[in-house]
């Protein structure tokens, strides 16, 4: 079960999996003419929505209501745990849509690929002892003058980066200066305030190799190098890890194979939990930031829930809810749990104190509570187009639809790094 969920994360930058033909031709940066249509009534539609959002915002459950948007009692957010609070009523709605944006990924363009319903867009987080700003991406550009900001990680770092480009780039349009082979790893520029912004392909953040279709050989005591040799060049990393270690990999440690994750039965070998990889990993990580000479400021954004309901992606999951969960509500799956636990045992150490470079981005609790963020069968166009059962259709409610909940986790890490002083 933990295998095939995170065989999702498979999927190659450009859409190219074997069942998505219609996907994987098409880079997703070009415009398509065959969608203008769908893209301007999309628009209208979107517009009419906000409209209605911003009359019926009278309706909003008292409860909100009781909530100050700003003004006296409001702490500084330095001073502000800004990883616990709610999903509150937001009639402003999403800074850019996915006409206003052409760097979003197919597969997360939820508007584009026919998702009817919109009121997923209409919500802003709101810590409970203070106010969160939205990112003001004029502000940001203006402090990230000559500053280099490196997000790390698998897809789920794609879909962040993605996101913090859609914002900046209502300000000032970005501009790709490189990308790998596999569309994997990129970096682009903001000309005139001569900001770098990369992404570093490193699903497991420390070394791994694949020979053919064989099993991931996963070396838990080496770093990828793929992102410490760029380590240097970065002013700013947002670094994380997670579902890639779900999978079946064997272990290396020493020059030795000590074990494996999701064993077959044939290797023989001792099967150990993905909170043994992952732990030596983070642990790794950690130590590497702690020790390097170089200081960037390192936040680490913790594991990313997924929301599927009543089976996994392959076995008729689903994740068809339209607003968030409350404060609660939602229980994290085990997995979940688990990987976050070792994520703050590692990172959250209170010896470390405020000397040093790394904070955590605790993304957690609140993508816990958007079960209605994923794009579900919407990861392209017409999915039940010609389909009888429309059960089968493959679900996606581990990335986030752009616009979408992570959004929010941008205004958060620019708090993070505009403000280095965090609460715990
Ligand atoms: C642009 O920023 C990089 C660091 O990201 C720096 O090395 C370079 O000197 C800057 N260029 C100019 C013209 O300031
Ligand atoms: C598997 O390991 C056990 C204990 O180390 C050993 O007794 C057994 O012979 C091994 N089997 C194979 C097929 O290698
Ligand atoms: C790095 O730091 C950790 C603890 O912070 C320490 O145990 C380790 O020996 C240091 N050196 C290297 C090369 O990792
Ligand atoms: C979600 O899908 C399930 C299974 O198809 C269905 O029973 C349920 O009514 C749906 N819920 C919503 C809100 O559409």
């Amino acid at each position: 079960m933990e295998q095939q969920l995170s065989l999702l994360l498979l999927h190659s930058p450009k859409g190219a999996s074997n069942e998505e033909p219609l996907i994987a031709s098409v880079p997703s940066t070009k415009h398509h003419h065959g969608r203008t249509f769908v893209k301007l009534f999309v628009y209208i539609f979107l517009i009419a929505l906000a409209y209605y959002f911003i009359i019926s915002s009278f309706a909003v459950p008292p409860i909100f209501l009781v909530l100050p948007e700003s003004g006296s009692g409001k702490v500084s957010s330095t001073k502000c745990d800004l990883f616990t609070g709610d999903w509150i009523p937001d009639p402003k709605g999403p800074s850019y849509t996915s006409l206003s944006c052409n760097h979003i990924q197919d597969f997360q363009n939820c508007m584009l690929n026919g998702r009817p319903d919109v009121d997923y867009l209409f919500w802003r987080w709101k810590p409970r002892d203070c106010d969160l700003p939205r990112l003001n991406p004029s502000q940001f550009l203006h402090s990230m003058k000559n500053k280099w900001l490196a997000f790390i990680g698998d897809s789920i770092a794609r879909n962040h980066v993605q996101s913090l480009i859609c914002i900046l780039s209502q300000v000032e349009s970005v501009q790709e200066i490189y990308h790998d082979k596999g569309y994997q790893s990129k970096i682009w520029r903001f000309p005139s305030h001569n900001f770098t912004l990369s992404v570093v392909w490193a699903p497991f953040l420390i070394k791994f190799e694949t020979v053919g279709s064989s099993d991931i050989q996963l070396y838990l005591d080496q770093l990828d190098h793929k992102w410490t040799d760029q380590y240097s060049n970065f002013d700013y990393v947002v670094i994380s890890g997670g579902k890639w270690f779900l999978k079946t990999t064997i272990f290396h440690e020493n020059n030795a194979i000590t074990g494996c994750h999701y064993c077959k039965s044939s290797y023989n070998l001792t099967d150990r939990s993905y909170t043994y990889s992952y732990r030596k990993t983070v642990n790794l990580v950690r130590n590497f930031i702690l020790n390097s000479t170089h200081k960037p400021l390192v936040l680490f954004r913790t594991t990313t829930p997924d929301h599927f309901e009543s089976g996994e992606w392959n076995t008729g999951g689903y994740c068809n809810r339209t607003t968030p969960f409350k404060q609660g509500q939602a229980r994290p799956k085990t997995v979940d749990a688990e990987m976050h636990e070792i994520e703050l045992e590692m990172l959250q150490n209170p010896r470390e104190g405020s000397g040093s470079n790394i904070r955590l981005l605790d993304t957690t609790a609140m993508s816990l509570l958007r079960p209605d963020g994923h794009p579900g069968p919407y990861r392209h166009p017409n999915p039940f187009a010609g389909v009888n059962d429309r059960r089968r259709v493959q679900r996606d409610c581990l990335h986030w639809c752009l616009p979408g909940p992570i959004d929010s986790w941008n205004d958060l890490m620019v708090e993070t790094i505009l403000n280095r002083e965090q609460f715990f």
